[in-house]
């Protein structure tokens, strides 16, 4: 017997519209920054609500850009959660400061607001919380922490692209928010990234941070003035995106309400299939916000099944379906552990961790993959059942 065509828990979406976007620009007279870059940062600020956006070359810059321009350095700590992809927590560590973990609300696999106010100290200078999943964090509270304590918020959006929070665009109520386009995400650019803002201090800082610190803008000059003088002024990396990146999110952008209506549709499907089967607990969504559906996360009910989550795994993923695990809480890494973190830490994050099964979830998902996914989880999830 043949074995079934393996099911990615992700993949990205590709048209025609979307290679004639990158042709047209490998045609033309920029391959690197031109302008269909400033156009993305620009049309990933509308989609977020924001004023300003700048685009830049994958979504682990974007919180390094964040956090620079944010004055976070040596000395000061970073509250964010343990449940996320480490860059959330490295970029703290890029410019000397310290990830400090604060635990999850067990419903919605956020970071939980009094945990963080919990562990603010007087060297807390930025909270980062993450949009897990896609659905936004409990951002009133997170808000109302970070005036109290004066702290600035850094949302992590990665998952969140085309979310939205009491109505509105989630990505406008953070002091910046950071985004990825890498292929598994809603929007893909290969490698890309973004930060939104309305702060126009953020902006300029994050401009030139993403091109060596160097502007070329005479009106800013503090020393030259010659036609051929550019002036760097604070310490930057090269982190520019391409123009055919560009040109390529923004062609992918305008699917993005399609892409989120499927990604909903077979969300809605999962739910249906799986809400009331022993041994499963489907995603909680709060009612203030809309999630982007990044991924759908499936909570195992450890105590009914006579297995524990890696067995459900491999015997998944023996059977084609791409599993995966999001995520190993960032502390447990061998780096972490080597700077003094242990287990312990967050609680809640580490038991949930052991439950945690990310099952496929893409919108060029077919028909008949979705009701493989659906069969043999519910399969294999029935035969473990106490
Ligand atoms: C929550 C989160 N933050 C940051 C990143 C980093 O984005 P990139 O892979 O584009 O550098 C990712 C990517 O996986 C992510 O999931």
């Amino acid at each position: 017997m043949n074995k079934p065509d393996f099911i990615p828990y992700a993949k990205q979406w590709i048209d025609e519209d979307d290679i004639q976007a990158v042709v047209d620009v490998l045609r033309g007279d920029f391959l690197t920054t031109g302008p269909a870059v400033a156009q993305f940062g620009d049309a990933v600020a509308e989609v977020a609500g924001t004023k300003y956006g700048v685009a830049i070359c994958n979504g682990t810059a974007a919180l390094h850009a964040a956090v620079a321009a944010a004055g976070v350095g040596p000395g000061d700590e970073v509250i964010t959660s343990p449940i996320t992809f480490v860059a959330s927590a490295n970029c703290a560590l890029y410019v000397g400061a310290t990830p400090v973990f604060a635990d999850i609300d067990p419903r919605t696999y956020n970071i939980d607001p009094d945990d963080v106010e919990r562990k603010i100290t007087s060297r807390t200078k930025a909270i980062i919380p993450v949009h897990f999943t896609g659905q936004p964090c409990d951002m009133d509270q997170l808000r109302a922490i970070a005036q109290r304590h004066k702290l600035v918020l850094i949302a992590d959006g990665a998952h969140a692209i085309g979310a939205s929070y009491q109505g509105k665009p989630a990505g406008s109520f953070a002091d910046m928010t950071t985004y990825s386009f890498h292929p598994v995400k809603q929007v893909a650019t290969g490698e890309g990234g973004a930060i939104v803002t309305d702060n126009p201090d953020y902006y300029e800082k994050m401009l030139l941070f993403r091109s060596h610190g160097i502007t070329r803008d005479p009106a800013k000059f503090r020393f030259g003035h010659q036609p051929w003088y550019y002036e760097q002024q604070t310490l930057g990396l090269n982190y520019r995106m391409t123009d055919f990146q560009a040109a390529l999110g923004l062609s992918q952008l305008k699917k993005l309400p399609m892409f989120l209506q499927r990604r909903r549709e077979y969300v809605h499907r999962y739910n249906e299939a799986f809400q009331n089967m022993p041994g499963i607990i489907t995603p909680w969504q709060s009612p203030d916000g809309e999630s982007a559906w990044h991924l759908y996360i499936l909570r195992l009910r450890l105590e009914q099944l006579n297995v524990g989550r890696d067995q459900i795994f491999q015997e998944l993923w023996d059977r084609g379906i791409g599993v995966n695990i999001h995520y190993i809480p960032v502390y447990y890494h061998a780096y972490y552990r080597d700077l003094g973190y242990a287990k312990g830490l967050c609680p809640q994050a580490e038991k949930l961790f052991e439950a945690m099964l990310t099952i496929p979830l893409y919108p060029a998902m077919k028909e008949a993959a979705l009701e493989r996914v659906i069969d043999t989880v519910l399969a294999v999830v029935k035969s473990h059942l106490r």
